[in-house]
């Protein structure tokens, strides 16, 4: 039997008794999914997992969606297709030099986010693995969306109730000044619309639905969007709906994309490696159908 010890008064839980390495029984596969949907974020230790370990444990919760990195012509992935490199480093294992366009893309993580929210069908839940973490900075903090939307004032919870926004990645990389993308690149990831708050499908538990990814409030004013995104933003990410995970080699942690948010803080990544691997899980339908959806089977 796994245990649970839950880490921060919302959410995030320590899971252990279990090892990632070997097959996991039934019984064990139903607890951490009933962990995972009532505490959003698992954290389990000394889990040093190979990619295929990692990649059959992430299988448990969805299919997985292949990922697409950043690399100079010619380079070879340093990780296998199912595992998107969160690394500074290069398939050589050298440190990504200053001017890499991986490592300048990568930079975007430091903002508030959920993965994928930018693609029509985002993604439902991630797994990161820490293979080698610097001596300082480099932590990923979580912020609990359900409990954030809980504590907004029911006028509030009224305004944006039904909401859609539009969510782009050019959005995240244009507030990191990464701007003059041409048509081509802008075609292959054209904006995409996504509810501002949906119903958890996990815990039945409304939540906020945000990211950096997110520009603006479709039927609204550009401006006024984007400053409601930017407020609700402000609020989710206070000190009491957010928790700080500092890495160890061999942690693997999995956060649920529908509602939670995250981001990566600054290392010295110019002289110290941080490998980590993330394997993405894919949700099954765009949140605005799955919310036509739920409406239509509704009434
Ligand atoms: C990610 C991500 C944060 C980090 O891999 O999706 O946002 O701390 N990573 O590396
Ligand atoms: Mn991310």
């Amino acid at each position: 039997m796994v245990t649970i010890t839950q880490l921060h008064p919302h959410f995030m839980a320590e899971i252990g008794d279990v090892d990632l390495m070997t097959p996991l029984s039934g019984v064990d596969v139903s607890d951490i999914e009933t962990a995972f949907h009532q505490h959003s974020v698992l954290l389990f230790r000394d889990q040093p997992v190979t990619q295929e370990q990692q990649v059959e444990f992430s299988k448990h919760f969805g299919p997985l969606i292949p990922t697409t990195n950043y690399h100079r012509e010619g380079e070879k992935n340093r990780l296998r297709r199912e595992l998107a490199d969160v690394s500074n480093i290069d398939s050589e294992g050298r440190l990504l030099a200053e001017d890499d366009n991986r490592r300048l893309h990568s930079q975007a993580n430091q903002l508030w986010h959920t993965d994928a929210s930018f693609k029509h069908v985002p993604a439902r839940c991630s797994l990161l693995s820490a293979y080698e973490v610097p001596p300082s900075g480099g932590e990923t903090e979580f912020a609990d969306m359900r409990a954030a939307y809980d504590a907004l004032p029911d006028a509030r919870k009224q305004e944006i109730e039904g909401l859609v926004a539009e969510h782009s990645i050019y959005r995240s990389r244009e507030q990191m000044g990464f701007t003059g993308y041409n048509e081509v690149a802008r075609a292959e990831l054209p904006p995409v619309q996504q509810v501002l708050t949906r119903v958890h499908p996990g815990s039945g538990r409304k939540t906020l639905y945000l990211a950096a990814h997110a520009s603006h409030i479709i039927g609204w004013p550009v401006e006024k969007g984007r400053r409601l995104i930017e407020e609700l933003i402000a609020h989710a990410t206070q000190p009491e709906f957010t928790y700080r995970h500092e890495w160890r080699t061999g942690d693997l942690i999995i956060w649920d994309n529908r509602c939670t948010m995250h981001r990566a803080r600054p290392y010295e990544d110019l002289a110290h490696r941080r490998d980590m691997r993330r394997s993405t899980v894919s949700d099954e339908v765009n949140t605005v159908e799955a919310a036509r959806g739920a409406y239509a089977k509704a009434v």
